[in-house]
């Protein structure tokens, strides 16, 4: 059906036949195998592709980025990512036999490094030079806090290994790691992060309250574009406090979220995240996210959180998997059923984009932009400071500012909200991450002290 007759039937009810064509999907943003345009941009950072916990003595075979590769441990207790197929005649190395140093395939006993490198080719004359003629496909490997990355770009272009603020605090803060398996594209999972609004109707007005109440009221919102991402902004009144949070998208698939269970019943300074999460691409149709859940006293001050259910394929809050059954699923749809059902990768042509989606709109454009090099990510202050965090802006704030009758309840969460978010940038300037977290707290605050004054947010409301 021509696209003229689609817009055509646009005053007509019944239009199932004028709208049954399905475009393709936005290719320059979802396709992510070897040398397209969004593979090669994701392949500039590190990504994490296993959990710890999931390669034990055994080797694991993952798909990263439409490539297929073997992840294991030496018995030295060094971790590889290595192409998965041998390079002599392409058993996959999931068979090999980690050994003192590097895996053995188990055709013919070649002995691979984790850096590539063929230690052993036992089959050949002692005088053979095969081994050295060529060096098998690897990458750099990190692992840190029970996750798994590799770095799968130009060896030459390795970028710094990100650290977040928010992996430090508050002191006693534990980070567990998780992984959950969508079979969708990569990008629609990641806008999701994005769009603050869902949790109004997704997880609050028409299913099970999925977190707690506060979260059904609609927010005043607002987006911000960082040096490396974006943020979003959101400020709701929950009696006579008002609940001011933000949460982060970070090139290249990188989101951190505040917490959970936010009451805001009481005063809260620049709590931090409850999750740090990569949307790593398995293949255009497939994805794992992993993701660091956090646990302290401030993200969860009831203890909701259950540690023990995070791990492979599972974390503990509802609907984040596809594990539940059909039924339930359908009469209590989680974030997995909504973004999976948008299609293996959801087709943009086809969106009919309100006031609510400038998020999604904007972190799209960020990203293409960034595939182009229209622009050139930022190195956030924190790490241009010299040190050895990331400077973040995810947070929940919980100020009392109770309602007036004399002033817009709106315009008020509004002001107090880009007040908040101008006290949390202003930490940037301070290069010690303690430092800048006192100093953040201070303002925050004041601002509260200040807005309590009847003449000062009159006057400037
Ligand atoms: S196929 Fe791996 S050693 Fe022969
Ligand atoms: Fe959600």
């Amino acid at each position: 059906m021509a696209v003229q007759e689609q817009s055509r039937s646009g005053d007509n009810a019944y239009v199932g036949d004028y709208r049954r064509n399905v475009p393709g999907e936005d290719a320059e943003l979802t396709h992510v195998g070897p040398n397209t345009p969004c593979g090669e941009f994701m392949r500039r950072y590190w990504h994490p592709v296993a959990l710890s916990s999931d390669v034990s003595d055994l080797p694991l075979a993952v798909r990263i980025l439409g490539e297929d590769l073997v992840v294991f441990r030496d018995k030295a207790n060094r971790v590889g990512v290595l192409h998965r197929h041998c390079s002599h005649r392409g058993t996959s190395l999931e068979y090999g036999i980690p050994s003192d140093q590097g895996i053995r395939c188990c055709y013919h006993g070649w002995l691979f490094d984790v850096d590539g490198r063929i230690l052993e080719t036992p089959g050949e004359p002692p005088d053979s030079r095969l081994k050295d003629s060529f060096v098998h496909g690897a990458y750099p490997a990190e692992e840190r806090h029970g996750l798994i990355f590799a770095y799968m770009g130009p060896p030459d272009e390795i970028p710094e290994f990100p650290v977040f603020d928010t992996y430090l605090t508050p002191a006693n803060n534990r980070l567990i790691p998780y992984s959950l398996w969508q079979p969708c594209n990569w990008l629609q999972i990641r806008e999701n992060g994005m769009d603050p609004i869902h949790a109004v109707f997704l997880h609050s007005r028409l299913t099970e309250v999925h977190f707690t109440e506060p979260w059904a009221s609609m927010p005043v919102y607002e987006f911000f574009e960082t040096g490396d991402g974006m943020h979003y902004l959101t400020t709701r009144r929950v009696g006579e406090f008002l609940w001011i949070r933000s949460a982060q998208f970070t090139l290249p698939n990188i989101g951190q979220t505040g917490g959970l269970w936010e009451e805001a019943t009481e005063s809260k300074y620049f709590g931090r995240v409850s999750l740090t999460r990569w949307v790593v691409p398995v293949d255009d149709t497939n994805s794992w996210i992993f993701g660091l859940r956090h646990f302290n006293d401030v993200v969860d001050p009831e203890h909701q959180g259950r540690e023990e259910e995070c791990g492979h394929d599972s974390v503990d809050f509802v609907g984040q998997d596809g594990n539940r059954p059909y039924a339930e699923r359908q009469r209590n749809p989680g974030d997995w059923d909504a973004q999976v059902s948008q299609r293996p990768i959801a087709v943009h042509d086809l969106e009919h984009r309100g006031s609510t989606d400038v998020g999604v709109a904007m972190l799209r454009r960020i990203v293409r932009e960034t595939i182009r090099g229209e622009k050139t990510p930022v190195i956030p202050t924190g790490m241009a400071a010299g040190n050895e965090v990331m400077y973040t802006y995810s947070y929940d704030t919980v100020l009392r500012v109770p309602a007036r009758d004399d002033l817009d309840d709106e315009e008020v969460q509004r002001e107090v909200g880009r007040r908040v978010m101008e006290a949390i940038k202003s930490g940037d300037a301070v290069s010690d991450a303690e430092a800048r977290e006192a100093q953040i707290v201070e303002c925050l605050k004041e601002i509260e002290a200040g807005a309590s004054r009847r003449s000062e947010i009159k006057s400037e409301a």
